[in-house]
């Protein structure tokens, strides 16, 4: 029986992507050479870098590819790694050299900072979750975790690899089919990040501008707890982010909650709406609705905003438990009640911001 034909297998190939480049690797010149002995075919892949923490997905999707052209009967994948030159050349032709922030004016994607005025009333999962919602309905979407010090977002997805550097430019981190880039991924091991505020800035600025974010539909950016320098350089590299304020029903959390929309006002980043979450509790065995915590201060800080409440999130022990398990609650449980109201403020965002103009 005849073999494939080399145009049959490249073909083929031209439809496997690079996990982390999103761009198939015919394309990316990542494919060295094909060989075609009768029903025998060897690939020669070149990694973009030695010691892709990817290799196997590669060499997974590559093998795979190949073994569904008929006539092929067996797959060899060799895997070597571009020169210097060569990814050198490649580096350049997917982003431009100078450290400009590809969110600054002209941008496509919408831009979306978590924020809050207290610590622990939930922006982190809230903000996994949204992204998961965004992308279970269609949309590319990123996770800037600017919480540098107490970074939460690897943990919250499941993901503690190092990223991958295309020389000065960095790969984020693919999880669940979202980009992220988190200080965790830097990071040596859980010991706290040190650091002072000029070293902040610059830490910022690199995870906006040396990021080959590759222009999104939404960035999302999860803040760090408080008002403080993080908002003011994020305003600064992304005039046009929007923020969405969470908050937990109690009045005194409101009030704290109020000063984030007060430093809203002040970097100038208008507010789309509040979350309100650990709203109430559903007791998973008899259904009985319990508030909590008095206070509706969601409702009140959107009134007083002048904004939507977009969700209320109940308290569920499976949001908690999602999150240490590293697959949001959206994924992990879709179709719980809080699930349901993540996907809902997920797609209230998306009416307040726009959808983007195609890529
Ligand atoms: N709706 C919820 N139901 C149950 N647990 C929740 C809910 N929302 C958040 N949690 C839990 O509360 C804790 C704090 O949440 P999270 O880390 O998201 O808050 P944060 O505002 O980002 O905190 P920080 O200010 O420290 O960054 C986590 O353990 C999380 O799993
Ligand atoms: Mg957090």
């Amino acid at each position: 029986m005849s073999g494939p034909s080399r145009d049959a297998v490249m073909a083929a190939l031209e439809a496997v992507e690079d996990p982390e480049l999103r761009r198939s690797i015919v394309a990316l010149n990542m494919v060295r050479d094909v060989a075609v002995d009768g029903g025998a075919v060897t690939v020669d892949v070149a990694l973009t870098v030695d010691g892709c923490p990817l290799k196997d997905v590669i060499h997974e999707r590559v093998s795979a590819a190949v073994r569904a052209v008929p006539g092929v009967e067996d797959v060899t994948v060799l895997l070597g790694a571009m020169s210097d030159e060569e990814r050198h050349r490649l580096r350049h032709g997917l982003a431009g050299s100078e450290r400009t922030s590809p969110f600054a004016q002209g941008s496509r994607t919408k831009v979306i900072g978590v924020a809050s005025g207290k610590g622990g009333v939930g922006k982190s999962s809230i903000t996994a979750n949204l992204a998961l919602a965004l992308a279970a309905d269609g949309h590319a979407v990123g996770v800037l975790d600017a919480d540098v010090y107490g970074y939460s977002i690897p943990r919250m997805f499941g993901v503690h690899r190092p990223t991958v550097m295309m020389d000065d430019l960095i790969l984020p981190v693919e999880a669940h089919g979202v980009r992220l880039m988190s200080m965790g991924f830097l990071a040596q091991d859980d010991s706290p990040v040190i650091w002072r505020g000029p070293m902040l800035h610059k830490a910022l600025t690199s995870f906006v501008s040396d990021v080959f974010w590759d222009d999104p539909d939404y960035l999302l950016i999860d803040l760090p707890p408080g008002t403080g320098d993080v908002s003011l350089t994020i305003s600064q590299l992304i005039p046009s982010a929007h923020l969405v304020i969470v908050t937990t029903p109690q009045i005194t959390a409101q009030k704290v909650a109020r000063r984030a929309a007060a430093m809203a006002a002040r970097v100038g980043m208008p507010v789309v709406g509040v979350v309100e979450n650990m709203s109430h509790f559903v007791a998973p065995d008899t259904g009985v609705r319990y508030e909590v915590f008095s206070g509706g201060g969601g409702e009140l800080l959107a009134a007083e905003l002048g904004v939507p409440l977009l969700a209320r999130v109940p308290l569920e022990a499976d949001v908690a438990r999602a999150g240490d398990d590293g697959l949001p609650v959206v994924a992990a449980r879709p179709g719980s009640p809080a699930a349901t109201e993540l996907v809902r403020a997920a797609r209230a965002v998306v009416a307040a911001v726009g959808v983007p103009a195609p890529a």
